[in-house]
C-alpha cells in the first residue's frame, strides 16, 4: 500500500512535517497546521489516509482504548509492532509514527535502540516517539544518529503517570514552566523533528511554539500550536470510560454501533435475517432433484 517516498507523490515525509513550522515563513505564506491522529489498525488507517491526515500516530494509547489495559504502561514491544504494521499495511500517504511503550527505551541505549530499530525495520515506521525532556536528551540524539527520525512527547507524558500522580495538567507552576521550556529545548537540541506537548496551559504552549524551530503538535494544549493529535476513538465517540474536556466529539460511533447489533440481533432472532437473496442457491437442476428426492 505505501507509496515511495519522493517529491512529487503527495507521501508526507519527515522534512515535509519538519518544514512546516508555521512561524518560520511571513503569516500570508504559513503553511497549513499539521493533522495527526491515533490510528492502531488496517481500516482505520486506510479511511484517515483518504481523509488527508499528515500523520498516523500508532500511539500507545492503544493500550487503554483497544486493548482495554487501565493506562499505558502495560502496553509490550510485540503489541506495538503488530498494530503499527497493520496501519503500515493501510497507509499510501501518511507519515507513520510509532510509540515506544513504557520500558522499551528505559534501559541501556543498545535495547533502546535495538527497539526502535525494529519499529522501522518490522513495523514499517518512519519516525518514533518517545515521551520524556531533558532526560532523553541523549537517547533522542542517538537515535536520530542511527537515522531514526523522532517526535518528541514532553508536558503530561502518561507512561510517567506513577511519578506524576495522576493525568493531570502540565506546567502551571512558574517553576513547572521552566521546566516545561527546557525539556521541550532539549528535545529540539537533541534532534527531533517534532514535539508533541499534552495537557499544559494554552499559553505555555503559545511560548515554547514561539520558540521552538521545530514544529509542536497539541493535545490538550490549546490552538497556538503547529499542528494538532487527538486519539481517533475520542473524536469518533467510541472512547468508553469518559473523554477529556480537550477532544471534540465529531461522530457517536459507540451509539450507532449498538443499535446495529441490537437490529442484527432482533432481525436473527425474528428470523428475518438472512432473507432469500442473501443465500446462495443451487442451479435450477439441482434444486429440482434435491427437491424430488426429499419427497420420496
Ligand atoms: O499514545 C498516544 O496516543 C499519544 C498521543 C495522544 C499524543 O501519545
Amino acid at each position: 500500500m505505501s507509496a515511495a517516498p519522493g517529491a512529487g507523490n503527495g507521501k508526507a515525509t519527515v522534512p515535509d512535517i519538519r518544514n512546516r513550522k508555521s512561524r518560520l515563513v511571513s503569516s500570508s505564506t504559513a503553511p497549513a497546521r499539521i493533522t495527526c491522529l491515533t490510528a492502531y489498525d488496517y481500516p482505520t488507517a486506510r479511511l484517515l489516509d483518504d481523509a488527508g491526515v499528515d500523520i498516523l500516530l500508532v500511539g500507545d494509547s492503544l493500550g487503554m482504548v483497544v486493548l482495554g489495559y487501565e493506562n499505558t504502561l502495560p502496553v509490550t514491544m510485540e503489541e506495538m509492532l503488530h498494530h503499527t504494521r497493520a496501519v503500515r499495511r493501510g497507509t499510501r500517504r501518511a507519515l507513520v509514527v510509532a510509540d515506544m511503550p513504557y520500558g522499551s527505551y528505559h534501559t541501556e541505549f543498545a535495547e533502546s535502540l535495538r527497539s526502535a530499530l525494529r519499529f522501522v525495520k518490522e513495523g514499517g515506521a518512519e519516525a518514533v516517539k518517545i515521551e520524556g525532556g531533558e532526560r532523553r536528551l541523549e537517547l533522542i540524539a542517538r537515535l536520530v544518529e542511527a537515522e531514526i527520525p523522532v517526535m518528541g512527547h514532553v508536558g503530561l507524558t502518561p507512561q510517567s503517570l506513577n511519578a506524576l500522580g495522576g493525568f493531570k495538567v502540565q506546567g502551571k507552576t512558574a517553576e513547572a514552566a521552566k521546566q516545561l521550556l527546557r525539556d521541550a529545548r532539549a528535545v529540539e537540541a537533541a534532534g527531533a523533528f517534532s514535539i508533541v506537548l499534552e495537557s499544559v496551559p494554552r499559553e505555555l504552549a503559545a511560548r515554547i511554539t514561539q520558540e521552538l524551530n521545530i514544529p509542536t503538535i497539541g493535545i490538550g494544549a490549546g490552538p497556538d500550536c503547529d499542528g494538532q493529535v487527538l486519539v481517533i476513538h475520542d473524536i469518533l465517540g467510541l472512547t468508553l470510560n469518559g473523554t477529556p474536556k480537550f477532544a471534540r466529539r465529531y461522530a457517536n460511533l459507540a451509539a450507532e454501533i449498538t443499535r446495529a447489533a441490537g437490529e442484527y440481533c432482533e432481525d436473527v432472532r425474528s428470523g428475518r435475517f438472512p432473507s432469500d437473496a442473501e443465500s446462495y442457491h443451487l442451479p435450477a437442476e439441482m434444486r429440482q432433484s434435491l427437491l424430488q428426492r426429499s419427497q420420496r
